[in-house]
């Protein structure tokens, strides 16, 4: 009976395949000239050219902004040590209606939080580089001039979408701030976590989150990159791949399920895939499978109760604490209200269990696309290579990674992948953008400097 509300979640790794294989197209569509501007994965350029090369140092500012917490953080880059560290934080919270109320709000709070910060640890007569991780679409013009595309994860602030979100942070520190920053390196999470792990792991290539939404970046060549100009080295490239499915692709695969979740969300039609997988939303569906089970009497004796009636009262976290034990999921299912029994629990385990393999699975075959075209591209055999990673799915679920790590090996088989866990990664790894664009610059001045004296070489030759 319970089989058939859970087999439609139930992928076989052909349909994997299939799921990795329409991925591959969608990546090309979203690199293409002409193509990139209906794609459904975006595929966007984040110039940044470089992974650290473990010789930046220096002390940085960074701040993140992405889920429902926006930090504020401290970095020092020390060559000599190969470390990046975090020296201070401060975490401010972002409530409900300043994440839907307007954009200027939203600004000037992170303005003042990072004018707070400065006055609490003595920082603010310095003029600090620094790094603005920001979670969203964005299409990066320079590594300091990045355009909302559209707001995702519960965020909705008006007057932002199109706008060059980098001014926007510098209008609202002049507003309300009474203190100075550096240059202003913009990243994405993906990226940050990616340049984190690079410092330790300069292999690392992909940076891959599983948090509140989903999303990677990785090194792609210039030359494919057809929508800038270039044709030597490297570019990371966000893939924004939340957004795969939003042209319909895999409304085969969908449950009714998904269709009911992306359908009261705040953004319906967009980050179909996101919502497959990520934390914003798992919660959620197993909230509906268990409302339909009980509503067909399979559970609770019939009765729904008001917590479990209620949207968004299941929350993702209690999936990683059911799966960790029988114990955790009777708890919880008092909590919510609900008339239990032994069966009950193990059911609400199993539901838990499917939708988050699902998530596991499906990221899999999105990473799997990933190292196998970062593969051909190389035109290698065999390719080893390391994915920086962070999201408190990722994190926090007893089973999620491993089950993630050996699908991957199935569907990417001449890839031998060593995944690195980024300890605050998209926050030390803004930094870390920051101190490679300025080693960058640095390196490129010298480079001048000594065209400029051979230059000067010249004209005494010419004038002799
Ligand atoms: C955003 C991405 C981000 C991801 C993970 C998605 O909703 O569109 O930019 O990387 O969440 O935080």
């Amino acid at each position: 009976m319970v089989e058939k509300y859970l087999q439609p979640f139930q992928l076989s790794p052909e349909t994997l395949q299939e799921v990795s294989a329409r991925l591959r197209k969608d990546l090309l569509r979203g690199l293409g000239k002409h193509s990139h501007h209906k794609a459904p994965v975006k595929m966007l350029p984040t110039f940044v050219r470089a992974t650290p090369d473990g010789t930046e140092k220096g002390d940085f500012l960074a701040l993140d902004l992405g889920g429902t917490n926006f930090r504020v953080l401290h970095v020092r880059v020390e060559e000599e040590a190969q470390k990046v560290l975090k020296m201070d934080s401060q975490i401010c919270a972002i409530p409900q209606e300043m994440m839907l109320g307007t954009g200027e709000q939203l600004f000037d709070h992170i303005a003042t939080c990072l004018g707070d910060f400065l006055e609490s640890h003595n920082l603010k007569c310095q003029t600090l580089p620094l790094g603005f991780t920001f979670s969203f679409p964005c299409e990066q013009l320079e590594i300091d001039k990045s355009i909302l595309i559209r707001w995702t994860k519960g965020f909705n602030c008006s007057g932002v979408e199109g706008k060059d979100v980098v001014q926007l942070l510098k209008e609202a520190i002049q507003r309300t701030g009474d203190y100075h920053i550096g240059s202003v390196a913009m990243v994405n999470d993906t990226v940050g976590t990616m340049m984190s792990c690079g410092y330790k792991d300069q292999s690392c290539e992909i940076g891959m989150i599983i948090g509140t939404g989903t999303n990677a970046c990785y090194m792609e060549e210039i030359k494919n990159v057809k929508r800038i100009e270039g044709e030597d080295g490297r570019m990371c490239i966000n893939t924004e791949w939340g957004g795969f499915g939003d042209d319909g692709s895999l409304d085969d695969i969908l449950t009714e399920f998904d269709v009911e979740v992306d359908k009261t969300s705040i953004n319906p039609g967009v980050h179909i895939f996101e919502k497959m997988i990520s934390g914003m939303y798992l919660g959620e569906i197993v909230r509906l499978v268990l409302v339909k089970m009980t509503k067909d009497k399979l559970l609770f004796k019939g009765q729904i109760s008001e917590a479990l009636g209620t949207s968004g009262r299941f929350e993702t976290k209690f999936i990683s604490e059911i799966e960790d034990g029988l114990e955790n999921a009777k708890k919880i299912l008092t909590e919510l209200g609900l008339d239990w029994g032994l069966v009950d629990a193990s059911v609400v385990c199993l539901v838990c269990d499917t939708i988050s393999s699902r998530s596991a699975y499906l990221c899999a075959a999105a990473l799997a696309t990933l190292v196998n075209r970062i593969r051909n591209n190389r035109k290698l055999d065999h390719l080893k290579t390391t994915v920086g990673v962070d999201g408190t799915v990722y994190r926090k679920h007893p089973t999620f990674s491993s089950k993630l790590q050996k699908a991957v090996r199935l569907l990417a088989p001449q890839c031998d992948i060593t995944f690195l866990v980024s300890e605050d990664g998209s926050g030390k790894g803004a930094a870390m953008v920051t101190a490679v664009a300025q080693r960058l610059a640095h390196q490129s001045r010298l480079l001048e400097e000594s065209d400029g004296e051979d230059d000067d070489d010249e004209e005494e030759e010419e004038g002799q």
